[in-house]
């Protein structure tokens, strides 16, 4: 955003939210223990609201990207620092955040609550004190539980829902769940199980986001050309359902373009092959693909 022109005047041009995608995790706001690094964080607010944009937090209490000094506390100073961390960010953004991922991925892929520094500490109810502090710091945010592989009915999806109705019932501050949306262009969800899935948490009152959609095209055997074309279908399918359901407010994409994604990173070639996987709006040169002419049709 700060270094390359081009990038910078898509996102004016073509986006009305922004989330950081790894610039308000805790590893990057808190390096040690004692002091906060907010300068890319505040550059990112500051660019929403010289663009009239809102902004959405990511994130506030997720197992990975923790700073080292947080996986080597006891299990009695994990409480404490959760709360610190989310009291002091979720304040100096305070009126500024639209909405917060305020626990991100608690879930296993099984549908177990996942082992985690928190969870290992204060076991589900970390998720209820997360909410809590959020809610304390800044009584406006919407408050998003966010995850990856729930977007279709199964176990994963299914023991989020009970934990939901669980947290809704215990009077946690929940308002919304967010589905990531990290997908290929076939496979899971479809958009019927996606639009079931959906509307029985918009059920249950909550906002239904998406928020951090791609479509890679990496293992497809089809041609390039074609393969573009089943990518921009799939973007239309998934965002319809979003756009059909009246508690579906917000879709977020996983980046701008090809050429900045997390998916072609060297860490992500054993789990989704040999790259370009090429899952965004726009291509390499900031030109849009058809996934963005069928992404805009789904929103008519
Ligand atoms: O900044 C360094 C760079 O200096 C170094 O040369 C390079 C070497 O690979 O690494 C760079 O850091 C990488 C960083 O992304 C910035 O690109 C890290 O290694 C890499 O681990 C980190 O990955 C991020 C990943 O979360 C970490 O789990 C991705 O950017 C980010 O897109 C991804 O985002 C997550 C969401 O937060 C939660 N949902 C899933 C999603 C995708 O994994």
């Amino acid at each position: 955003l700060t270094s390359n022109a081009e990038y910078r005047a898509t996102v004016e041009a073509e986006f009305s939210q922004i989330t950081p995608e790894n610039e308000m995790k805790w590893e990057s706001l808190a390096p040690t223990r004692d002091s906060f690094k907010w300068t890319q964080a505040d550059v990112l607010v500051s660019f929403a609201e010289e663009n009239g944009m809102t902004v959405h937090g990511h994130t506030l209490v997720w197992h990975s990207q923790l700073p080292s000094w947080v996986t080597t506390l006891s299990t009695d100073e994990v409480e404490g620092a959760m709360n610190e961390h989310i009291d002091a960010v979720v304040s100096r953004y305070r009126g500024r955040i639209r909405s917060w991922d305020v626990v991100n991925e608690a879930l296993a892929d099984t549908g177990a609550l996942r082992v985690s520094p928190f969870s290992a500490a204060l076991g589900e109810e970390f998720i209820d004190k997360a909410f809590a502090a959020a809610r304390s710091a800044d009584p406006d945010a919407i408050l998003f539980y966010n995850d990856y592989g729930i977007e279709h009915l199964g176990p994963k999806s299914d023991a989020l829902f009970a934990l939901v109705k669980r947290l809704l019932e215990r009077g946690v501050p929940i308002q919304g769940v967010g589905f990531q949306m990290h997908i290929a262009s076939t496979g899971n969800p479809s958009a019927s199980s996606f639009r079931d899935n959906l509307a029985r948490f918009a059920a249950l009152g909550l906002h239904t986001s998406i928020t951090e959609m791609d479509v890679r095209i990496g293992k497809s055997t089809a041609d390039t050309k074609t393969a573009l074309s089943n990518q921009a279908e799939r973007y239309y399918e998934i965002i319809r359902v979003c756009r059909l359901q009246p508690k579906c407010g917000t879709i977020t994409f996983w980046g701008v373009d090809d050429g900045h994604s997390w998916l072609d990173l060297p860490s992500m070639e054993g789990v989704f092959g040999k790259g370009p996987h090429q899952g965004l709006l726009f291509d390499t040169h900031f030109d849009p693909k058809p996934a963005y002419d069928r992404a805009r049709d789904a929103l008519d």
